[in-house]
């Protein structure tokens, strides 16, 4: 952990950080673009390519503060609804990143894995993104999950139907929460603590539907290419004053 980094957003936002209380797992829905760039009389592409920078932002943020994984909603099964002339863009933009980014990622340590139906991802896009957490695979500072072509249900589905396939009957009616786990695309990764939805919009749009169980929500208005790393010290500032109980009571209540 970077203390000094710390103890600078500390004193600039006058907010106490707790350094024995990171959330070890953080998830972003990154909403917002399209109005950030109206806001200022630009086409959707431009608040798109202004929103990958704010990701490269908090990217380091999280390696500073010892996040060990992030997982970001960059492209949803929904999206391919947008039009195409914008869905395009943001492939390239997807492609674009993965080539430019690659070595300043390795050289942070971070490890680059997706989310999602991969096969389902245009040829270029997927051999990009190959190279990239082939080149990443190694590194063991934070794990960066892109969530593209990703859906909650589909996602759960496919985990079903994987799991019917590899076990017997007996073997599927024994079958814990931990296993079925297993199945999905975050498997092997403890659950997101921290959910994070900028742009003032309240819905979960089918991210990460089984791991969010038990996670914190934080919501901010703000738009996504403006979240930037005291935007994200004051959400994990936040998450450290909540209570988690996980359907239990405080330690040391009584009755
Ligand atoms: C989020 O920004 C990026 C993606 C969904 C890919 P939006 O493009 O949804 O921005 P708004 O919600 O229209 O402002
Ligand atoms: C969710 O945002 C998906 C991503 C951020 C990639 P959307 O902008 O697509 O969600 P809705 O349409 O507002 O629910
Ligand atoms: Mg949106």
């Amino acid at each position: 952990m970077d203390m000094q980094y710390i103890a600078g957003l500390e004193e600039r936002l006058g907010i106490g950080f707790d350094a024995a209380n990171v959330p070890q797992h953080v998830a972003i829905v990154m909403d917002g673009n399209g109005r950030w760039a109206k806001q200022r009389g630009l086409g959707r592409s431009a608040g798109h390519r202004a929103g990958v920078e704010a990701l490269e932002g908090i990217v380091e943020a999280c390696r500073k503060m010892d996040v060990r994984y992030l997982t970001v909603y960059a492209f949803s099964t929904e999206n391919w609804r947008r039009p195409l002339a914008e869905v395009n863009t943001l492939m390239s933009l997807l492609s674009e990143f993965a080539a430019n980014k690659l070595t300043r990622l390795r050289d942070n340590q971070v490890r680059v894995q997706i989310l999602g139906d991969f096969d389902g991802l245009p040829l270029l896009q997927r051999a990009a993104l190959q190279r990239l957490m082939d080149a990443t695979d190694h590194c063991r500072g934070l794990q960066l999950n892109l969530a593209l072509n990703y859906g909650g249900r589909a996602e759960i589905l496919r985990a079903l139907k994987q799991a019917a396939a590899d076990m017997t009957p007996e073997e599927l009616q024994r079958m814990t929460e931990e296993d079925f786990g297993g199945y999905l695309h975050t498997a092997g990764q403890p659950d997101p603590d921290l959910l994070i939805r900028t742009s003032g919009e309240i819905r979960l749009s089918n991210f990460l539907l089984w791991q969010l169980a038990y996670a914190e929500f934080y919501f901010t208005d703000v738009l996504w290419p403006d979240f930037d790393e005291a935007e994200f010290f004051r959400a994990v500032c936040s998450y450290q004053q909540r209570s988690r109980r996980f359907g239990a009571v405080e330690p040391g209540s009584t009755d």
